[in-house]
């Protein structure tokens, strides 16, 4: 039997680690982004600027670390009550976010997708999104994740009229219809459930991401406010997460 070593333990930088266990996909909700700027007494948007380039750090650090899909919660179907020219900030980070990065990103091979409801985006920040897609496509090594104005009750609750619809046309039997079919119907068809989901700024729920996927994920909590988060406490979550026993309900 291989000695499963704890690989991120040393903390200390890549070739210490150990890559049995890896989490193969992480989902983050990056958070506090508002609060890192307040403490500056800076407005609002200068976390969220400062959150853009903590993105490129953590890309980097789960393609160090073997993680195969890394999901963002960058915008949330609720997030649209923020004062206006806070959304419409947000809204431009994605240009801003690829026109700096994607020739790096395309060179290291990540792939890039977005979940959500693409349509009711403004058009700038869809067409960023549409040319980095397509610019990616046929990538095959990190899958670069953001969920971009996405709800998760609402991919369930759409998930259930189309399964309606698709019994309606003779395309789905409720007999068929089970959990892996289920899944089917998300945005997130295709892809593995998140291993692990982060949380940063102290905050502990779900805040309406992934609850149909993060049925068995592992939890884990950082009080650090997301502009303030970076490769090594990425690695330490993952260090903890190698140390945990996934039971999905058994003993
Ligand atoms: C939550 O912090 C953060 C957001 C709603 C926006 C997240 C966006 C980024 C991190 C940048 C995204 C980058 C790309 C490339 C799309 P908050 O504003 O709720 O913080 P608070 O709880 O302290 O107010």
């Amino acid at each position: 039997m291989s000695m499963k070593l704890p690989f991120f333990k040393n903390k200390q930088k890549d070739k210490q680690n150990n890559f049995d266990n890896t989490p193969k996909h992480v989902a983050i909700i990056m958070d506090g982004n508002g609060r890192w700027a307040k403490k500056r007494g800076l407005p609002r948007i200068a976390g969220h600027k400062e959150g853009m380039n903590v993105v490129k750090e953590i890309v980097r650090a789960a393609r160090n670390c073997d993680v195969k899909i890394l999901t963002l919660y960058a915008f949330s179907t609720e997030n649209w009550k923020r004062p206006k020219p806070e959304v419409e900030y947000i809204m431009k980070l994605p240009k801003e976010f690829l026109h700096i990065y994607l020739p790096e990103l395309i060179e290291k091979n990540v792939r890039i997708e977005t979940f959500g409801d693409f349509d009711a985006l403004p058009y700038h920040t869809k067409e960023a999104v549409e040319y980095a897609k397509e610019k990616t496509k046929n990538n095959d090594g990190l899958l670069l994740n953001f969920a971009l104005n996405y709800g998760s009750r609402f991919e369930i609750m759409n998930a259930i009229k189309e399964i309606i619809s698709d019994i309606d046309n003779s395309n789905l039997t409720l007999e068929t219809l089970d959990e892996n079919k289920f899944s089917e119907y998300l945005y997130t068809k295709g892809l593995t459930d998140p291993d692990l989901l982060i949380r940063t700024s102290g905050e502990q729920r779900l805040s309406n991401f992934l609850l149909w996927q993060a049925a068995y994920s592992e939890l884990w909590f950082t009080d650090v406010l997301w502009p303030d988060f970076s490769e090594e406490i990425f690695k330490e979550a993952l260090y903890d997460y190698q140390q945990r026993k996934r039971r999905y309900g058994g003993i």
